[in-house]
């Protein structure tokens, strides 16, 4: 599709001459404009997809043991009904990033809320095994394409000043539907329940549909598509004082710098690969430091670290994990934006590893047993609440820094032409490390014992710490537009 603005009606200005000068992409919208109403829609649409994203990932644990006893399943079905979610996911996400392109950020979120309303319904209602595993396909894809379209969307459509915040909004809406998931898990634990927990996200699936349907067309999306008049439209809902010719200007500006053709191939082309390589280190940095082996795994490490009834069990991974997953998320809404994406990765990576050392160390004094065998003690020794504390400051590390500051930078340093389809590249090798991760972890433990597995994450973060320090730069602030320079000036 050309780059070239629309020739329509609307008194649009003329396409900004290809040589114009960098400094034509000067921030025209850096400085906060007031929060309109539909800047809430946006946010609304953002905190419903994160949190059927949490929600979704994180009900499966509870829901199994009803879903076991309803239906005869092999181990290996149990395998499929538990992980295919994360194949839907990777699959979803992959597609995400053309059909965003393609159709739009706004129809590529109705597309989410329309896979997670059908998927939940499929799943509560499935008469059988094979429809369940149906359902979990299509709340898998439903997962898939909001990780990419609802980050995206956000990242477009936020003022720069603001834009760290509503992306970590999306991490934000993550933790409370992981949260939810573990609550729900705990209240309802009685048989058919599971049909309920996996069915309760057709409501907020719904919801998204119909928010999406009010929400405004990322102006970016619409000026890469040569709609201008749209685009002025949709620019003067959500950011109503910032002037609007210049940043459509800055905007068409960026679009026409890049050669025309947003293919595959040109994801991979010499002059991108920079920030592909950014953005590919952050989402796989991100998982194999470890954060999913313990949201997955919590209860069974606490139970490895003498938490013996599944009362305790549950309430310490609700609470420490789940509730502190929360809360912590909120201090990245609140610095994201002024003390910058570096520090707050670099600080995070150091909490990390001090953390995850903790925990190695203590593993040193627990009795052997692998996380996944029964505790034998009454109660969590010293060495048990060591662990308790380290996985604790662990979370709160991860959810101030790796946690919502990739998702932010992934979403903002490519350029418009090829943004979709590179977050959505980015976003399938998060979901590829998380399942990895996920799936390997029991077995390293198995291998190698849980205190040098919870050492190699340690040395991992050390590892991803000096990648961040030397690789990724600094974005706050800056337009989208401005960020592409970053790479261009690196370059030359
Ligand atoms: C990660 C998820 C993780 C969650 C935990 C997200 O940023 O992508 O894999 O489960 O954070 O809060």
């Amino acid at each position: 599709m050309s780059a070239l603005p629309s020739k329509g009606p609307g008194g649009q200005r003329p396409p900004a001459p290809r040589d114009a000068t960098l400094s034509s992409l000067a921030p025209t919208s850096t400085s906060p404009s007031s929060f309109s109403a539909w800047l809430g829609v946006v946010l609304v649409v953002v905190l419903f997809s994160g949190g059927l994203f949490g929600y979704d990932q994180g009900v499966i644990s509870g829901a199994l043991t009803g879903i076991k006893s309803s239906f005869a399943l092999s181990p290996l079905i149990v395998e499929v009904v538990t992980s295919w979610v994360t194949l839907g996911a990777l699959l979803g996400a992959l597609a995400a990033g053309e059909i965003a392109d393609r159709i739009g950020r706004k129809r590529t979120v109705l597309i989410a809320g329309a896979l997670f309303t059908l998927g939940a319904a499929v799943q509560a209602f499935a008469p059988d095994t094979a429809i369940l595993v149906a359902g979990r396909l299509i709340i898998g894809a439903g997962v898939g394409v909001a990780a990419v379209a609802a980050p995206l969307y956000a990242a477009e459509l936020s003022p720069a000043a603001w834009r760290g915040r509503f992306v970590s909004a999306y991490q934000l809406a993550i933790t409370i539907g992981i949260f939810l998931a573990y609550l729900v898990d705990g209240w309802l634990s009685s048989n058919e329940s599971w049909r309920v927990m996996l069915g309760a996200a057709a409501i907020p699936g719904l919801l998204l549909f119909v928010v999406g349907l009010l929400a405004p067309e990322s102006p970016r999306w619409l000026m890469k598509m040569s709609r201008r008049p749209t685009a002025i439209i949709e620019l003067k809902k959500v950011s109503p004082k910032v002037d609007i010719e210049a940043e459509l200007d800055s905007i068409d500006l960026a679009l026409s710098r890049e050669s025309s053709g947003a293919t595959w191939g040109e994801v991979l082309r010499p002059e991108w690969r920079r920030p592909l390589m950014v953005g590919l280190g952050l989402a796989i940095f991100q998982q194999v430091t470890g954060i999913n082996a313990i949201i997955y795994y919590a209860d069974q490490i606490f139970g490895a670290a003498g938490f013996a009834t599944e009362v305790s069990r549950t309430t310490v991974t609700t609470w420490s994990i789940g509730g502190v997953n929360v809360l912590a998320t909120l201090i990245a809404i609140a610095f994201i934006d002024h003390w910058g994406r570096r520090n707050l990765l670099l600080t995070g990576l150091i909490g990390m590893t001090a953390s995850l050392l903790v925990v190695g160390a203590a593993f040193r004094f627990i009795a052997p047993a692998a996380p996944g065998a029964a505790a034998a003690v009454a109660g969590p020794s010293v060495a048990g609440l060591v662990t308790l504390v380290g996985l604790v400051a662990f979370i709160i590390s991860f959810a101030f820094s790796l946690g919502p500051v990739v998702w932010t930078v992934i979403n903002e340093i490519f350029p418009g032409r090829i943004r979709g389809r590179a977050v959505a590249v980015c976003t399938a090798v998060n979901w590829g490390s998380a399942f990895l991760v996920s799936q390997f972890f029991l077995s390293l433990v198995d291998g190698i014992g849980s205190s040098s597995t919870f050492l190699l994450f340690a040395l991992l973060s050390v590892i991803g710490w000096v990648w961040v320090y030397v690789c990724v730069p600094e974005t706050k602030g800056q337009t989208l537009e401005q960020i592409q320079l970053i790479w261009k000036k690196k370059a030359a």
